[in-house]
């Protein structure tokens, strides 16, 4: 059986991008013959300046929303990364397999501390760390396939890198994971700067559309998009045309049609953009109601993490406690 983890970081409230990139993905992958184990990865969100008290609320809504999303804990395994030590146990003999060029070649770290450095913050070695705790969660759990959207492509392929490795030196220890990306979706753009990726913890929220924003701030955000001059009318380039061809990706995602195709239905912006509002609302709706109703039972939500948790250290351990032997550690 095919054994899927995949993971979000709870840096901010979760966004359109890690809809249609990530959970969507995952609530499918839920109906097929498959073990899935999805995780709110808390630990990734300190390695950035963070609010504990923050944290702790984005930690319970991230999970919340796993299960409004349609995520089934009989189905699957919920958890928060950091009610497992494996995660970091493992990171460590991780950390002696990479290299720190390897790690500063990472694209996220290089923006991420540029930008930290520019707000004059310090740059938090757990910044440089963080794919090798990624790796670690994803290996822990002899995982084939790792759903993401495109922005994580290159952590996965560093964790392939890493398993490979260690396997290499220490003998068979890691099952080789690959990324899954959907095919429509796997990078949404932000509505105000379609050249970046709409990102939960970007400061400037007008191009963000939120899970959980109401329908009548999802239709202001997607009717104020920047669209592109130019001539031709509505065409589908991501060079040259990205912020209309982030639109016909988000209304593509939504309804399930082609970007290009859908270009063709369209003669100017405002009625592509009163579609996609409306798409983007009918497809969040659900979410947003599910969400209510478990919000009002946090008992609930804690039940399924600690069970989830506890199912996840079963899996987890064995696979760590061979490779510290591997590695050539004295088992305790
Ligand atoms: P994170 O929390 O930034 O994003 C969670 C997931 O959402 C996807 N995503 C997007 N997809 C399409 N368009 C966007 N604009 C967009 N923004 C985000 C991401 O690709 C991701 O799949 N390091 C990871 C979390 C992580 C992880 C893991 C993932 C930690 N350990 C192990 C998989 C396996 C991260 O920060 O994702």
């Amino acid at each position: 059986m095919t054994r899927i983890f995949s993971g979000i970081t709870p840096s901010g409230h979760l966004t359109l991008g890690n809809y249609l990139g990530a959970l969507r993905q995952w609530v499918e992958a839920e109906h097929t013959p498959s073990d899935a184990l999805f995780c709110v990865v808390d630990l990734h969100a300190l390695t950035v300046e963070h609010d504990p008290a923050r944290l702790r609320r984005l930690t319970r809504q991230n999970a919340t929303l796993f299960l409004a999303a349609g995520l089934d804990p009989r189905r699957c395994t919920l958890f928060v990364q950091s009610h497992v030590a494996e995660h970091t146990r493992l990171s460590y003999l991780l950390e002696c397999t990479a290299t720190d060029g390897e790690l500063r070649r990472m694209i996220q770290y290089r923006e991420k501390a540029a930008k930290a450095e520019a707000a004059g913050q310090g740059v938090r070695l757990s910044l440089l760390t963080y794919p090798v705790l990624m790796a670690a969660d994803i290996l822990a759990y002899a995982a084939d396939e790792v759903p993401v959207g495109e922005d994580q492509r290159q952590h996965v392929e560093l964790t392939r890198d890493l398993a490979v490795r260690f396997n290499q030196r220490y003998g068979h220890t890691f099952t080789v994971p690959k990324a899954t990306l959907p095919t429509v979706g796997a990078r949404v753009m932000d509505l105000q700067d379609p050249t970046s990726k709409m990102g939960k913890s970007s400061e400037n929220t007008a191009g963000i559309v939120y899970l959980l924003d109401e329908p009548a701030v999802i239709t202001k955000k997607v009717m104020r998009a920047v669209t592109d001059s130019g001539e031709g009318g509505v065409v589908y380039n991501r060079a040259a045309r990205p912020g209309v061809a982030n639109l016909l990706d988000v209304l593509a995602a939504c309804t399930g049609g082609d970007p290009e195709k859908l270009a063709g239905g369209y003669a100017q912006y405002g009625p592509l953009k009163r579609d996609v509002a409306e798409a983007v609302v009918e497809l969040l709706r659900p979410l947003r109601e599910r969400h209510a109703v478990l919000a009002a039972d946090p008992g609930e939500v804690e039940r399924v993490l600690r069970e989830g948790a506890e199912r996840a250290r079963g899996i987890a351990r064995p696979v760590v406690d061979r490779a510290y032997e591997a590695i050539g550690l004295l088992p305790a």
